[in-house]
């Protein structure tokens, strides 16, 4: 397994002695899962899997940067468009610091880490904030937490990416033991204390590995503005999803409708978990999940038969209680709520199944709230 010091020690050999490094969390998210760009509610957390970077100033006016976990290395111009690729994280956020005028020069960048790339864990996001905040530091930008979130949304937008701001606000914001209870609409978040006692939240990679821009996730994004625009056409007090209720589905065509009543029953179950988690009450948070996946897989119909296989086989076990597609859908994981001493015997039994109908490898991932980005000098 990679390390903040591996990526250090690479540094050195390959360019110079790095002067900055940075950790850039994945995220998980317990519930609330296609809200967060249609003015919702979500609950995610920052994880322990990590991309580390570590950088120098060259004196230059381009990038070198080196990806250990792909052993690639490339050389980038900010005045260069790249669109594929590592580089087009690298790229784009570029293109947004030259749109806003902050001023920066060339760095010798290492990067990589343990977060699975394209897991649905968000390695896009991890590499496009820590790469901000990196920036942040070396050229004393003084961007706050906020800043650094916009400027990262902006940044994967410009990639072809129409999405929402849980993954790099959770990234940037992440709290040690804690998830955050995002309102989207209004950028603000709440702590909240996750208790789990002698359970634990795991995640199941499904090993197939999505590409958000190639799936349908820009399509349901435009549905849901598409379907906005009606609701407000009839309804002019309608200002967001947030004043959305049943009674405006009837100006909705039957798909927009399944769209927007999983934006109205998903909002409800994520305050719903808060509240179950304050009473300690986790089998309905396990209830809650298995709601959520339902409603992912046929109202927004955003998971896959390997997604759907993996989310009914660990309901079959009497030690999960319960379980759902996490992410953007299409692959990447299912995140499961579970009792911790039995995770061995569920993780094996899975395995074995799993392989066995979609030859397929199945990666677990007990989870928990860690803290965000860090940034340091080294
Ligand atoms: C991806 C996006 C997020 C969010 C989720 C679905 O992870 O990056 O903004 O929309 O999908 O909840």
């Amino acid at each position: 397994m990679i390390t903040q010091a591996d990526i250090i020690g690479i540094c050195e050999q390959k360019f110079r002695k790095p002067s900055v490094q940075v950790a850039a969390p994945g995220r998980a998210n317990i519930i609330g899962e296609h809200t967060d760009y249609n003015d919702g509610y979500v609950l995610p957390f920052a994880i322990d899997k990590r991309v580390y970077f570590a950088a120098a100033p060259n004196g230059q006016d381009h990038f070198s940067i080196y990806s250990t976990n792909l052993n690639k290395e490339l050389t980038l111009y900010s005045s260069q468009v790249w669109d594929k690729g590592f580089a087009r994280f690298f790229s784009s956020v570029l293109q947004i610091f030259k749109k806003y005028n902050y001023a920066v020069s060339g760095l010798d960048i290492v990067f990589g880490g343990d977060l699975p790339i394209g897991g649905g864990m968000s390695s896009s996001s991890a590499v496009t904030c820590g790469f901000i905040a990196l920036l942040n530091d070396q050229f004393d930008l003084s961007l706050s937490k906020t800043d650094m979130v916009n400027l990262a949304v902006e940044a994967e937008h410009g990639i072809g990416v129409e999405g929402g701001n849980m993954d790099q606000y959770s990234i940037v914001n992440g709290v040690k033991g804690k998830a955050i209870l995002l309102d989207c609409l209004k950028g603000t978040s709440n702590l909240i204390d996750i208790a789990l006692g002698d359970k634990m939240f795991c995640l199941f990679n499904s090993n197939v590995t999505h590409n958000l821009s190639d799936t349908e996730y820009n399509t349901r994004s435009r549905t849901c503005k598409v379907a906005m625009a009606k609701i407000k056409n009839h309804s002019q007090e309608i200002m967001s999803f947030r004043d959305v209720t049943a009674d405006h589905l009837q100006y909705l065509n039957s798909i927009e409708a399944k769209r927007v009543s999983h934006i109205l029953s998903e909002n409800l179950r994520v305050h719903d978990a808060v509240k179950a988690f304050a009473n300690n009450d986790l089998l309905r948070v396990g209830r809650l999940l298995n709601q959520s996946h339902e409603s992912l897989r046929d109202q927004y119909e955003v998971s896959c038969p390997e997604l759907d296989f993996l989310q009914a086989s660990l309901l079959g076990s009497e030690f999960v209680d319960g379980a759902r597609m996490m992410g953007g859908g299409f692959g990447g994981c299912v995140i499961a709520l579970l009792e911790s001493a039995k995770l061995k015997d569920v993780a094996l039994s899975l395995e074995a199944v799993y392989k066995e109908r979609f030859d397929l490898e199945l990666d677990v991932y007990p989870i928990k709230p860690e803290n965000g980005l860090v940034v340091s000098s080294v």
